[in-house]
């Protein structure tokens, strides 16, 4: 029966390649779905261009005992199926459109609705779903990278206009994950906001919840979210007084069954990043007392969404390991939600020929 699946999720996969071959392949080329390593001694990634997902970290603890630090999937077939965003860049539209509809230059534009009533992560077939061509792959040396491109087309998912995508991984420094994601509008306006969905456990994927991990956001606002996680008021308040306050490191755990995330308890929070917009600058600390390994978090993106994985329940990861609520929490940095329904929101409207950098660094000790 699995081996069944697995053969149903590869045909899939091949049906995708071969439904967009403009995507920079030469004629009746197919795009290869793969898994591609990076490593620097003990710290070594490994992306799959399907989704563009970040599958594994693995570097060491104080005593040089190994771990993978992001939850995750062992095959790219299971990854078909994947609908808790394991590891994968989301766009053309990341996070929330509420009721998949928005106006540009007066037109209005329907999304495909896969959350409820409203679009999350860029519709039924984001770019998570999509496969994107390696362009250029370097597995080691001083600066291991990979660099994946995606052509999103005119109308996916409702959307406007042809887009190039690229997201390079990069090893820059010793224990430094840098991400580096731009798109380009090529011929229509357009809406444009990625994301990169990570579930992170610095005690190593599967080692339990995250709740005794430390902690601390370069936030004093956030945007206030509704039962749907929805900015519909448009307000944006301090976080001073409340469980969302991580000015101040503190247990992710400390105050969580205070805090509910649209239905479920937990966090799901977008932070208003203190700070220069557009700038690199901190976004977040995080570290795993027992094992000693901590991240830090720059990025130049306005907003960061908080989510502690409050839906896990008996789901099915890595290596035999089952995930349960809390299991992961995500860092992620992006543009406002729903900013196409939010004129009081800086616009994420793209016209022919602009660009749109997001830049992420990570960088990890032990
Ligand atoms: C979707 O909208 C309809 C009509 O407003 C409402 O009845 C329904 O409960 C909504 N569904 C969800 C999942 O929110
Ligand atoms: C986007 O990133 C790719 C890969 O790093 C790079 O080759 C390309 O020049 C960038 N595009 C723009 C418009 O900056
Ligand atoms: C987890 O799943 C089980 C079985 O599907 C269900 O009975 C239970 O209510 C779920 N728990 C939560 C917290 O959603």
């Amino acid at each position: 029966m699995a081996r069944r699946e697995m053969l149903l999720g590869l045909a899939l996969l091949c049906l995708a390649a071969s439904a967009h071959p403009a995507a920079g392949a030469g004629a009746g080329a197919r795009k290869m779905v793969g898994v591609y390593e990076l490593r620097k001694g003990d710290f070594s990634v490994k992306v799959t261009n399907f989704g563009a997902r970040l599958m594994s970290v693995v570097f060491p603890d104080s005593e040089g005992n190994l771990a993978d630090v992001v939850l995750g999937k062992d095959t790219i077939a299971e990854y078909v199926d994947d609908d808790f965003y394991f590891g994968p860049i989301t766009g053309r539209i990341a996070q929330r459109v509420a009721r998949g509809r928005f106006v540009l230059d007066g037109k209005v534009y329907h999304m495909y609705r896969n959350d409820g009533n409203n679009t999350i992560h860029g519709g039924g077939r984001g770019f998570s779903k999509t496969i994107w061509t390696v362009k250029e792959h370097v597995a080691g040396g001083e600066s291991p990278h990979i660099t994946l491109y995606y052509r999103s087309f005119d109308g996916e998912q409702g959307l406007p206009g042809n887009v190039d995508a690229y997201v390079t991984y990069r090893l820059s420094a010793p224990y430094t994950l840098g991400v580096h994601m731009n798109g380009t509008a090529l011929d229509r306006a357009t809406p444009v906001n990625f994301l990169l969905h990570v579930y992170w456990n610095l005690g190593g994927h599967g080692a339990g919840d995250v709740l005794g991990h430390t902690l601390r956001l370069f936030a004093s606002r956030h945007a206030v979210l509704d039962e749907e996680l929805l900015p519909s008021s448009g307000r944006v308040e301090p976080v001073a007084g409340t469980p969302l306050d991580f000015r101040a490191p503190a247990a992710i755990g400390a105050r969580i069954r205070r805090v509910v995330g649209g239905r479920a308890v937990g966090y799901d929070a977008n932070y208003i990043v203190d700070g220069g917009e557009g700038e690199m600058r901190p976004v977040a600390r995080a570290r795993d007392g027992a094992s000693g390994r901590a991240l830090e978090l720059w990025a130049n993106q306005p907003t960061m969404q908080l989510y502690t994985g409050n839906n896990f329940n008996r789901t099915r990861g890595k290596g035999g390991r089952v995930y349960e609520r809390y299991a992961g929490f995500c860092l992620e940095t992006m543009g406002y939600v729903d900013a196409v329904n939010h004129p009081e929101f800086p616009s994420q409207i793209l016209r022919p020929g602009q660009v749109y950098h997001h830049d992420m660094v990570f960088k990890f000790s032990f």
